[in-house]
């Protein structure tokens, strides 16, 4: 049994063995969990449930502090099939239950599960006395769907925040200060940067409202991963550097080469980067991780994006990527392409339209070279690598 607090549990379970989530979409190297949590005041809370597959374990660990019957209300914060797959389950042993749900969170509902269960809606601001404590409610909306709300217990003062602030991290403690810092603050990055960032605008004016609200928080409790139990709202200052598009004085170049010359270009580019005092990563499209990319990217100034160009276009394995980064909006960036050709050449300028397009500001032209460089253009490279590090360190003045 988990506890949080006296009379707060985790009842959620972990999945030591996922390696991917929305589908085949996101990476998750280090696994995850589905966290559910069980408040027992005068009245016995659910807050969210898990994934469908999982939820033999999730009424097992249930089990071991509640009868289900006597669950009064269920909290929903959020109804992606990963937090509410499990709720068909319970609602057959108490199907009179309370279910609360944000205004956006009566359409997730009736749209995943076309039941007709006892919604109960609430608004930011509303509280339910549950007893000695009472539950108060914020909207989240678009963080990261139009339903997802978060939910604070008074007297024990947890933030039960849903995705926000979560992680991808599978672990058999499930608190901040007993595990490693480094891999949770990791994956506490990846997944905003692969999941939150198109909605960056709406969590710095959620932090500022939950701040004006003057609540004390103890302890975040999202629904993946660890619970932020030491130093909280260290999470909270991170979101909001990350919200305000804040990056490194660093450079990804993230590249795909036929035979190694378009792989050459990247690294006398990146001589260039270092000569200029600029560190750098230098990432394969088609062997690195999508979403490490993603995460490098996120964190990183600079982007440079380097393709041979074959049949008039890209190596396809740099379009997920460019895909991704129409997709998420990141603000602040600067980009450049290069790429080696044989005869059409047009690989360099689609990328920098793709940069155009993913509202990354171009700061020079394409660089692009015929077959192998010889070492005239590896100088070129250098200069290329060098300017567009000068270029990127005016960007901080
Ligand atoms: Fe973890 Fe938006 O579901």
């Amino acid at each position: 049994m988990k506890e949080l607090k006296k009379g707060v549990y985790w009842v959620g379970a972990t999945d030591w063995k996922v390696r991917h989530f929305h589908g085949y979409e996101l990476s998750t190297h280090r696994g995850s969990t589905y966290n559910s949590y069980l408040i027992k005041d005068e009245k016995t809370v659910l807050i969210d449930t898990v994934w469908e597959p999982l939820t033999d374990r999730f009424l097992e660990n249930l089990r071991e502090v509640t009868d289900i019957s006597k669950i009064d209300y269920i909290v929903m914060n959020h109804f992606e099939p990963d937090h509410s797959g499990a709720l068909p389950a319970i609602m057959e042993y108490i199907p009179n239950a309370t279910i609360i749900v944000s205004k956006g969170g009566v359409e997730t509902s009736k749209r995943h599960y076309h039941k007709d269960w006892n919604l109960k809606v609430v608004k930011t601001g509303d509280r339910i006395s549950i007893g000695k404590n009472e539950l108060v409610f914020i909207e989240a909306t678009m963080l990261h769907w139009p339903d997802s709300m978060f939910t604070y217990l008074t007297g024990e003062n947890i933030l039960f925040s849903n995705d926000a602030f979560g992680q991808h991290f599978a672990s058999s403690s499930i608190f901040n200060d007993e595990v490693d810092e480094f891999e949770v603050n990791q994956e506490a990055l990846k997944y905003y940067a692969n999941i939150l960032t198109p909605f960056s605008r709406f969590v710095t004016k959620k932090i500022d409202q939950i701040k004006g609200l003057g609540l004390p928080v103890d302890m975040i409790a999202p629904s993946h991963g660890i619970i932020w139990r030491k130093d909280p709202m260290m999470i909270v200052d991170k979101y909001y550097e990350w919200a305000k598009g804040n990056s490194e004085k660093s450079v990804v170049i993230v590249y795909n080469s036929m035979w190694g010359a378009t792989y050459k270009i990247a690294a006398f580019i990146a001589k260039g980067l270092e000569a200029s005092g600029v560190s750098y990563k230098i990432l394969n499209a088609a062997t690195a991780d999508r979403n490490d990319i993603i995460a490098e990217i996120f964190k990183s100034k600079g982007i440079l994006l380097g393709s041979s160009t074959v049949n008039n276009g890209l190596l396809t394995s740099l379009l997920p990527v460019i895909e991704d980064l129409i997709g998420l909006k990141f603000i602040n960036k600067v980009g450049a392409s290069f790429g080696s050709y044989g005869w059409s050449g047009e690989s360099p300028k689609i990328l920098s339209d793709y940069l155009s397009k993913a509202n990354i500001k171009v700061l020079q032209d394409e660089l692009k070279i015929k077959y192998m460089p010889d070492d005239k253009e590896l100088e070129d490279c250098i200069t290329f690598g060098k300017n567009f590090a000068d270029k990127l360190l005016q960007e901080f003045e």
